[in-house]
């Protein structure tokens, strides 16, 4: 009740407000968000668990992640700034009120567990440990702690959560990093990293940041 009156003082502000004609967009609706995501769950899951898979395309995890990281990483899509042929399409289908209420929908799901980390030896978990959180100051590799937060979490919209997500999306991203095929937050932050890790820290770190699991009150 109170959400729709609150939608409602959205429209009239954004109409009074706005100088273009954009359309006012309302504050995210998880319901409506679940009909939008129907198209969705053929490779995010109902769970919005997504898939681990080590050799092809992995699926992220979307549930708990930040409504407006979704909403960036769609829009992102959308105009290209970042790239990927199977994503690609579904974001296009969104238009800008689907997209916060898909955004609301996943980012109030439970995070789920995530694969990747199973078969990690005990060496290179602890050399993902000391990327994530101490970082590697010889090799000018800052840890992901001070960015994306203890333990993985994620810090508001900016920083995604990164614990208890897909071993093979988390590499895939920091080789895309790496290899200049993603470079879609402001200043590359990502990308200047990514370049100063071997495919061996990559390795690491995504195992272990994928065998962290986060309590369902841990997120942003
Ligand atoms: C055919 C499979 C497929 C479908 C269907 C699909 N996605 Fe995706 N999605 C992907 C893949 C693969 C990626 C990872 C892309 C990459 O590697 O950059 C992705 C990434 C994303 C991301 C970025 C997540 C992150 O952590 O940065 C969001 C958000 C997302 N999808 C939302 C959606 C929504 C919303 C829908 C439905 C409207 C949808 N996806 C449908 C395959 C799919
Ligand atoms: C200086 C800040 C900063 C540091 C340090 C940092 N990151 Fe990031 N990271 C970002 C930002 C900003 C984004 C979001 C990019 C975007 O908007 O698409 C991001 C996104 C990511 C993503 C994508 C998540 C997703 O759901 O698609 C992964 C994976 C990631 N970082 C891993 C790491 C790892 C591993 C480390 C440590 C080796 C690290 N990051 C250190 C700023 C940082």
């Amino acid at each position: 009740m109170s959400k729709r009156i609150l939608g409602g003082l959205g429209l009239l502000l954004g109409a009074g407000l706005s100088t273009g004609n954009v359309l006012a967009v309302e504050p995210g609706d998880p319901e409506r968000g679940q009909a939008a995501a129907a198209t969705c769950v053929a490779c995010h899951q109902a769970d919005g668990s997504g898939m681990n898979v080590p050799d092809g395309e992995s699926w992220p995890r979307l549930a708990g992640l930040n409504a407006g990281y979704i909403e960036k990483q769609l829009h992102d899509f959308q105009a290209g700034r970042r790239q990927n042929a199977s994503m690609m399409p579904f974001a296009n289908m969104l238009n800008d009120q689907q997209i916060v209420d898909v955004a609301a929908y996943f980012s109030q799901l439970e995070i789920t567990s995530a694969g990747g980390g199973e078969d990690a030896s005990e060496a290179l978990l602890t050399r993902g440990e000391q990327l994530a959180n101490r970082g590697d100051w010889d090799n000018y590799i800052v840890s992901c702690k001070s960015c994306h937060g203890p333990g993985g979490k994620g810090v508001g919209s900016d920083f995604p959560g990164i614990a208890s997500q897909h071993g093979a999306y988390i590499s895939t991203q920091l080789h895309a990093w790496k290899d200049d095929e993603r470079a879609n937050d402001p200043q590359n932050l990502m990308g200047s990293i990514a370049k100063r890790m071997s495919d061996d820290d990559i390795e690491a770190v995504s195992a272990w940041y994928a065998s962290q699991t986060v309590s369902a009150e841990g997120e942003e």
